[in-house]
């Protein structure tokens, strides 16, 4: 049991990337909700009994892993090199505004070419591990095996691997990261169709055959829920189609019978020789219910929460969609005249197919919300995943909002989704996959002490979780680099490495927050309030160095590209004069001539 530390009045701002996707009844405008609370109800669950605030001295379990993350297309760069097929994220990227700055991840990090350099900022870091993905196109450039496999590709791998082994961090490899073969796209619509489960398994078994001699840790798929939503619901991710109301989950519904069979696949082939692991990586929110007096918020809430981790993970764990999904969304066809349910049906063949085909579940967290109930009407041709949810979203706007709009630092959101997730699926073995912060600055500033706070409290109520009893065996900064931020284009910095994208070299420098997670992992954990005091300060005085030097090397920069745009017009106006004008007035020199040498003629006759 415990007391509410929240008893003020407060305005609280519906605000949130995915909100302002809502149609223009819904909550589509950054309305502000002005809220009188006082709560003071009572719960019941054992990790309230820390206040949220306070902080936790203590180390994680021995053996816990530390890494950091990135994927394929967000970071090497080298979208058409050596063979490697089109993803929709390069045609979708090279349509005109679909990404801030109509920015595209061609070039991205060059991260194709720094495998070394990269390795040698994780051990920098003393990483354990190094979370990537895998690009389907690049080792299948059509994405189907029997056109053709991309030796070029896999020796690109190959190489990432095992200099990782060598540097003895463990790979940890995603299969798909949202980069789906073109091909694929076009021939079938892609996770719109059934198809798609036997080709990802035909690649994901090229993977094991070739990199299970080495990689142990498979992840089958990275945050369906984005692909699903953001992908064939509001259309703003690749390949940006908006089919509301039934292509999210479709597509999910396709997503999580790719992920079994490839589960099975490794299960039946690959696993006895290889002894290796097979998890899924789902990335979800805390819903907080608004008020936790108020059975309806509580529903609310927890609803906010099946709709996001539990779609994936229900399947996954018990055989079937959370029964919350398929009350409301069979609900609410019914009332829009349809004979059956939006969300598609498992047979109950499929149900035991699909159960229990997890060896750890991997968790991307990076912010909460306050939930409220909220009730949509469903007429004819106005459905959408968002309005089948009946509920809103809010934010506390005295929450850190450093960078991403949607991205409130809220750290105790994470411990209590940790619980959610023990409680709800038998307490699995996770992994977190992603967590952090981005930053929203136009000028360079490597002194990112907000990312410090982030990680520090964040990593610190994963910590007080696992005390409750959460079996968390590894945590993954996201992310390693600055890199193509999907929609957002290189607007949103996640990095712990600072990236100059102007720079055609790409050149890294560590942020403060590199110096501090350093400390986190070198202690496994928070040792005591002294020391960890001192690495903050530590953290920021070498940040000030680097500082200094990344602002001289913009400055040459800055120089060198007025001289560049002085001179342009310049040469250009040379390059005409020679390749136009010249020709030109020869020409005409010439006609003129012998006009006038005709003229003569015919005077002299
Ligand atoms: C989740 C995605 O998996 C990742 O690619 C992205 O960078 C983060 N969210 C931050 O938006």
């Amino acid at each position: 049991m415990y007391q509410s530390p929240l008893c003020f009045s407060s305005a609280w701002v519906i605000r949130d990337r995915r909100t302002t996707m809502l149609p223009c009844c819904a909550v589509r405008t950054c309305h502000v909700l002005v809220l009188v609370l006082c709560l003071s109800a009572a719960e019941d669950f054992d990790w309230t009994k820390n206040d949220r605030g306070s902080f936790y001295y203590g180390t994680f379990p021995a053996g816990f892993s530390w890494g950091a993350g990135s994927s394929a297309y967000q970071t090497e760069g080298a979208w058409d090199q050596d063979g490697k097929g089109l993803s929709i994220w390069d045609v979708f990227a090279h349509r005109k505004g679909k990404i801030l700055q109509n920015d595209t991840g061609d070039s991205s990090c060059q991260g194709y070419y720094k495998i070394k350099e990269d390795i040698s900022l994780m051990k920098e870091l003393k990483l354990d591990h190094y979370r990537f993905s895998i690009s389907w196109p690049r080792i299948m450039p059509t994405g189907i095996k029997s056109d053709h496999v991309n030796e070029k590709g896999i020796k690109y791998y190959d190489e990432l691997i095992d200099n990782l082994l060598e540097n003895k961090i463990t790979p940890i490899a995603t299969l798909y990261h949202w980069d789906l073969p073109q091909v694929l796209q076009e021939k079938y619509g892609g996770w719109q169709n059934i198809s798609m489960v036997n080709y990802f398994n035909e690649f994901a078994n090229l993977c094991f055959e070739r990199f299970g001699n080495r990689v142990k840790y498979w992840i089958t798929l990275n945050n369906p829920w984005s692909v699903a939503v953001e992908g064939y619901e509001t259309g703003e991710h690749a390949p940006g189609l908006k089919l509301r109301g039934t292509g999210a989950y479709r597509a999910a519904h396709h997503m999580i019978k790719a992920h079994a069979k490839v589960w099975h696949t490794y299960d039946n082939k690959w696993r006895g020789k290889q002894k290796g692991l097979v998890g899924i990586s789902l990335s979800g929110d805390w819903g907080e219910p608004v008020d936790i007096s108020n059975q309806k918020d509580i529903e609310a809430a927890e609803r906010y929460v099946q709709f996001y981790i539990g779609w994936f993970a229900t399947p996954i764990f018990h055989g079937d969609y959370p029964q919350v999904m398929k009350d409301f969304i069979g609900r609410k066809s019914t009332q829009q005249g349809l004979g059956t349910s939006r969300l598609p049906t498992f047979s109950s063949q499929e149900k035991s197919y699909v159960k229990g085909t997890c060896d750890f579940l991997g968790i991307g967290h990076f912010t909460t919300r306050y939930i409220t109930q909220k009730n949509y009407q469903s007429g004819h041709g106005s459905s959408s995943y968002f309005t089948d949810r009946d509920l809103a979203e809010l934010v506390d706007p005295r929450w850190p909002d450093p960078g991403s709009e949607w991205l409130y630092s809220v750290p105790w959101g994470f411990r209590r989704l940790l619980n959610f997730v023990k409680a709800q699926y038998r307490n699995p073995m996770i992994y977190v996959t992603e967590n952090g912060v981005s930053e929203k600055i136009m000028c360079t500033e490597l002194c990112d002490d907000w990312r410090i706070q982030y990680y520090k409290d964040y990593t610190n109520e994963m910590l007080k979780a696992i005390k409750d009893g959460v079996n968390v065996r590894g945590y993954t900064a996201w992310s390693l680099l600055d890199k193509f931020e999907w929609d957002e284009g290189y607007s949103e910095r996640f990095g712990l490495y600072y990236v100059d994208f102007r720079n055609k070299n790409k050149p890294r420098y560590p942020k403060a927050s590199v110096q501090y997670y350093k400390r986190i992992i070198s202690s496994n954990g928070f040792p005591n309030q002294r020391e960890v005091e001192n690495w903050k300060r530590k953290a920021t005085e070498t940040c000030s160095s680097s500082n200094q030097l990344l602002a001289a090397e913009e400055q040459r920069s800055t120089a060198a590209n007025i001289l560049r745009l002085i001179h342009d017009p310049l040469t250009s106006h040379m390059e005409m004069v020679t390749e136009v004008v010249v020709p030109t007035v020869c020409t005409l020199c010439i006609l003129l001539s012998a006009v006038f040498l005709m003229f003569l003629l015919r005077r002299h006759n």
